[in-house]
């Protein structure tokens, strides 16, 4: 009894091992066809004769990205498989943010990765939020690293007058990312706005000015 106890516990972890980061590649790389119109979980590959440094070469986050969003003064560039085709597989992708001064970048989860970020210049009050509601935060300055684990509610605030950049890097080609007030008050359909009083106990009219104010 015991014996089976233990080796379903090995199965679990290794299950739980298996599926924790982006499937492991099977070949040196597999540089995403995106027009091929086969879908896969990933992308099919390139015949390897066609690749060229180009599909592994991106200077998208070089320079700022143009902030637009005048709300929340923030703008991430990603610097993932739908940039770099060579990612394809690799289980690994980077994404530049940049923040106007007291710019925010709203809480949010990537789905698919844990995150790490380098603050390339200025300060950020950064934090996540565990599974029972615990809130880890800190201040970071330039030249430092902060951690968000995957799937867990995160955000970074520039606390500053100057305009402030990371760079991000995830343990996945495609980490997803799924900001809580735009899936909740902007999403297509729209979540009911009874559900949405319930959940943040209040009434429908402010679920309703809470979404003009996002739209
Ligand atoms: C920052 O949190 C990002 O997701 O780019
Ligand atoms: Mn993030």
């Amino acid at each position: 009894m015991a014996a089976t106890g233990a080796v379903l516990l090995v199965l679990l972890a290794f299950t739980i091992g298996v599926f924790a980061n982006d499937s492991d590649m099977l070949q040196d790389v597999c540089v995403a066809d995106r027009e091929s119109g086969i879908f896969v979980n990933g992308f099919p590959c390139k015949n390897i004769s066609m690749i060229t440094a180009e599909d592994f070469f991106f200077a998208g986050i070089a320079q700022p990205g143009k902030i637009t969003n005048n709300i929340l003064g923030s703008k991430v560039t990603g610097a993932n498989v739908q940039d770099i085709p060579g990612l394809n597989t690799l289980g690994v992708s980077m994404a530049r943010v940049d923040f106007a001064p007291y710019g925010l970048n709203p809480p949010h989860i990537h789905p698919r990765a844990t995150e790490m970020i380098f603050v390339l210049k200025g300060e950020l009050y950064v934090g996540f939020i565990t599974t029972n509601n615990k809130l880890i935060s800190k201040v970071v300055k330039i030249g430092e690293t902060f951690v968000f684990p995957r799937g867990l509610a995160h955000f970074q605030k520039n606390l500053s007058k100057y305009p402030t950049a990371v760079i991000a890097a995830f343990n996945s080609q495609l980490p997803g990312t799924q900001q809580f007030a735009a899936a909740l008050f902007t999403s297509k359909p729209d979540v009911p706005n009874d559900i949405l009083a319930q959940a943040f106990n209040i009434n429908t009219k402010k679920v309703e000015m809470i979404r003009a104010g996002l739209s």
